[in-house]
């Protein structure tokens, strides 16, 4: 399975239009240098999740990861999703799961450095379902992905698919 973050470079990779956007400039200049770097054609615009800047119907995939904990108004945005797709198409949605090792840990790092995620509202699995139901979506599946939390340190990230695996036996 391709993780939902690396979906929008394969496709890209395939040949389709993706258009790629954030409110943050600074995150599209990092996002521009890294597609560059791996000679990905891929339009990216800063734009505001609760306003975008595209007529309705214009995409027939919609991929939004890490998005939604960050807004007051989760459910506006999965609004203009729905509004912005075509009859038919797909919506993926990744958060972090307010229930997981990578929350609490996120909430802990929070308490002694100022990290994005101190203003970030958690969502369970049943309120992003909810969210997404009440957007119009019918949900046609969930899924927990990634269950340890990320450090990045070259010896770990050669042994975090046995952490990986113990977490999923034991907080599925
Ligand atoms: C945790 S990052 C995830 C970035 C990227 N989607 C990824 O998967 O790597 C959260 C992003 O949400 C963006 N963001 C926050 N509020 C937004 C809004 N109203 N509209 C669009 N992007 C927003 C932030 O600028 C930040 O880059």
């Amino acid at each position: 399975m391709i993780p939902l973050f690396q979906r929008g470079k394969e496709l890209a990779k395939r040949g389709a239009d993706v258009v790629g956007v954030d409110s943050s400039e600074e995150m599209l200049i990092w996002a521009r240098q890294k597609a560059q770097g791996e000679r990905l054609k891929v339009n990216f615009q800063v734009a505001d999740a609760l306003n975008l800047p595209f007529p309705d119907e214009s995409f027939d995939l919609i991929l939004s990861n890490g998005l939604l904990c960050f807004l007051r108004e989760p459910e506006k945005a999965l609004m203009e999703m729905y509004r912005v797709l075509k009859p038919g198409g797909e919506l993926a949605v990744g958060v972090l799961n307010k229930w997981s090792p990578w929350a609490f840990f996120r909430r802990i790092k929070g308490l002694y450095k100022d990290t994005i995620y101190n203003q970030a509202y958690f969502i369970s699995p049943p309120e992003l379902e909810g969210l997404i139901t009440r957007a119009g979506f019918d949900v046609k599946e969930t899924r927990t992905c990634l269950f340890f939390f990320p450090i990045n340190n070259r010896v770990y990230l050669k042994i975090e698919g046995q952490f990986e695996r113990l977490d999923r036996r034991l907080i599925p």
